[in-house]
């Protein structure tokens, strides 16, 4: 079941060089700047949208992207609509729609689904959003973001705030930021809401400097870029849970007093309570044009991706255990249990193919 075709794919940013990235947020500068010259680029292509879980701004700028590019899609938007319904595994029906698209976006609430797709994929699989494990895409839209406002993606000091346990987009886009020099982070979040151990492991290695706050009130003032996150309801186990994280911070006028001018504020989306609807006045709210930002960046990857511009990089680089059972119950192995049990590594510690998560053996 191993990955036979050699796509390009983009399951995880960081399977793809730097340079990748970067030629990638040239294009999309310059079709923002001239996006007509671009409105045959994908002519005859058909791409794929499979969402598993809902999104307004992935799916649809994923969509206006390729129609933009003179692409045509397929694809549903409510699994509920489609076979999956009927029981449809993931592997079937990911397996056809790659055999009709030329590249296929797939957005699904269990961790490892998208690469679990790619590995018998027929087209190019990018990861529009894998539960709480990454979000590449949405990265492309923050560094592009940060690109075309801060000027350099260099020597920035970032604060994470919210829930930095279940933000697939924190984790992705941390994982980004690494690659660039002088990059520093504060980590505002509760204790319960922290950033999984493997990311924090990850900037040890690294030799990132980071710092975790409680408070955001305190944090605030020497930041360059503060990154909002929402508190990530469907990801609690109950709602109990999620209500004693409800409400712990929220991005007001008078925090915003205390940051530096030039500061600029994103978030994903959607936001619930986490930023005051008054904040969206500051010319420091840059969240709807970061929503923006994120068709353009999705025109250039898709224009890159069918034009084939890029590394076919493997999807498993470890091999297969088959007797051992990655401890994320996450995990999509757990749900689609023909699924081979890929693990990186070696020792008492193999870290999941799919998940990223480290399973003591
Ligand atoms: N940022 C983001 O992923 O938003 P959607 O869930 O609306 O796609």
């Amino acid at each position: 079941m191993a990955d036979s075709k050699q796509h390009i794919h983009l399951i995880d940013l960081n399977d793809h060089p730097v340079s990748w990235w970067n030629k990638l947020l040239s294009l999309a500068h310059e079709i923002r700047l001239n996006p007509t010259l671009y409105s045959k680029a994908c002519e005859g292509k058909i791409m794929g949208t499979l969402f598993y879980e809902p999104s307004t701004r992935t799916q649809m700028s994923f969509q206006t992207a390729m129609l933009r590019l003179g692409g045509t899609i397929i694809g549903f938007d409510n699994p509920a609509t489609s076979s999956v319904a009927k029981g449809e595994n993931l592997k079937d029906t990911t397996k056809i729609v790659s055999g009709y698209a030329d590249i296929m976006v797939m957005r699904h609430p269990v961790e490892g689904s998208v690469k679990a797709a790619a590995l018998t994929a027929e087209c190019p699989v990018i990861n529009a959003g894998d539960g709480g494990h990454l979000h590449p895409t949405q990265t492309l839209t923050d560094l592009f973001t940060l690109k075309e406002e801060k000027g350099t993606l260099k020597g920035l000091k970032i604060g994470f705030c919210g829930d930095l346990k279940n933000g697939r987009t924190v984790h992705s886009l941390i994982k980004a930021m690494l690659c660039f020099k002088g990059t520093e982070f504060v980590l505002i979040s509760t204790p319960a809401l922290s950033l999984p151990a493997y990311i924090k492991d990850m900037l040890s290695a690294a030799g990132v400097p980071f710092r975790e706050a409680d408070k955001l009130e305190d944090a605030i003032s020497d930041l360059d870029v503060l990154y909002m996150t929402r508190i990530q309801q469907e990801r609690f186990a109950s709602r109990e849970e999620y209500l004693a994280q409800k409400g712990a911070y929220i991005l007001d006028k008078a925090k915003m007093d205390k940051a530096k001018p030039d500061m600029i504020v994103l978030h994903p989306l959607p936001r619930v309570d986490e930023i005051a609807i008054e904040v969206d006045d500051d010319p420091r709210a840059m969240y709807f044009e970061q929503a923006k930002y994120g068709m353009y960046i999705r025109m250039a990857l898709i224009y890159t991706i069918l034009r084939g511009d890029g590394t076919a990089s493997k999807l498993i680089k470890g091999r297969e255990h088959k007797h051992t059972v990655c401890s994320n119950p996450a995990c999509i192995t757990h749900k689609e249990t023909y699924l081979p049990h890929y693990f990186e590594g070696s020792g008492d510690i193999l870290t999941c193919e799919y998940c990223d998560n480290r399973t003591l053996i």
